[in-house]
């Protein structure tokens, strides 16, 4: 149990796109009444709101766009509240979830002045009773004590099917090809970028979910948890 002087614990999830670690973590949380960190929500809103107030960036972002976005990413007023995100007053839930917007947040996030920024936030989320991390380097990086690490992986095909149907079934339009595309896009971005790249830290569990369902991937995971006093 955490006090003053512990932190408080963390299960951290990392993987690609389409892993299933969102779904994952959010469970998890649920299940063990912890907070929940979607770390690429904040990479996205990064992206999607240097978008819209015009602040360039891309293969060749110069200096001054890079501190750009690095002030930008300091100062933006970032809640999540009931499965919504809202930033500096305004609701950026649907807005960040776009392929557009995953895209664009792999571009911002291989920017080390942007991933400093981020890093912040990211550590102040860890609190009593413990949080449950997800994204690319919780259990390299940004927690890298924490308590259990979980490395979700699948084949590029069948996360690019659930892509697919989450962004089905929030309305979005989408084409399964492009998809994949842009997913292996993403992937050999994340994995090959000098800063925090996608990489398992050395003492995670690594499962690939490829051939597993959502049930038995959070039953894994717990028993691992339950075998660390976590629950
Ligand atoms: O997890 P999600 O798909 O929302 O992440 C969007 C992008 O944000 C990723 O492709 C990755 O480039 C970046 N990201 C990151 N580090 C994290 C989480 C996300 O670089 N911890």
């Amino acid at each position: 149990m955490a006090t003053d002087s512990t932190p408080a614990p963390v299960i951290t999830v990392d993987g690609p796109g389409g892993s299933g670690k969102g779904t994952l973590a959010a469970l998890l949380a649920e299940r063990l009444g912890w907070a929940l960190l979607d770390s690429g929500a904040l990479y996205r809103i990064v992206a999607v709101v240097a978008r819209d107030q015009g602040v360039p960036y891309g293969d060749n972002t110069t200096d001054e766009q890079v501190a750009a976005l690095e002030a930008l990413a300091g100062r933006l007023e970032i809640r999540f509240e009931a499965g919504k995100v809202w930033v500096d007053g305004a609701d950026l839930s649907t807005e960040i979830r776009t392929e557009d917007a995953s895209t664009r947040a792999s571009r911002v996030a291989a920017l080390p002045p942007v991933r400093r920024a981020v890093l912040g936030i990211q550590r102040g989320m860890r609190a009593a009773p413990g949080l449950v991390a997800d994204g690319r380097d919780m259990g390299t990086v940004v927690f890298a004590d924490a308590e259990l690490k979980i490395f979700l992986d699948a084949s590029a095909e069948v996360r690019a099917q659930r892509r697919y149907n989450q962004l089905k079934n929030k309305g979005l339009s989408v084409n399964l090809r492009d998809l994949l595309a842009s997913i292996q896009e993403r992937d050999e971005r994340d994995r090959g970028r000098a800063a925090s790249p996608l990489v398992p830290a050395q003492d995670a569990i690594l499962i690939d979910s490829t051939d597993m369902s959502v049930d038995e991937v959070l039953e894994r995971v717990l028993a691992e948890a339950k075998a660390r006093g976590l629950c």
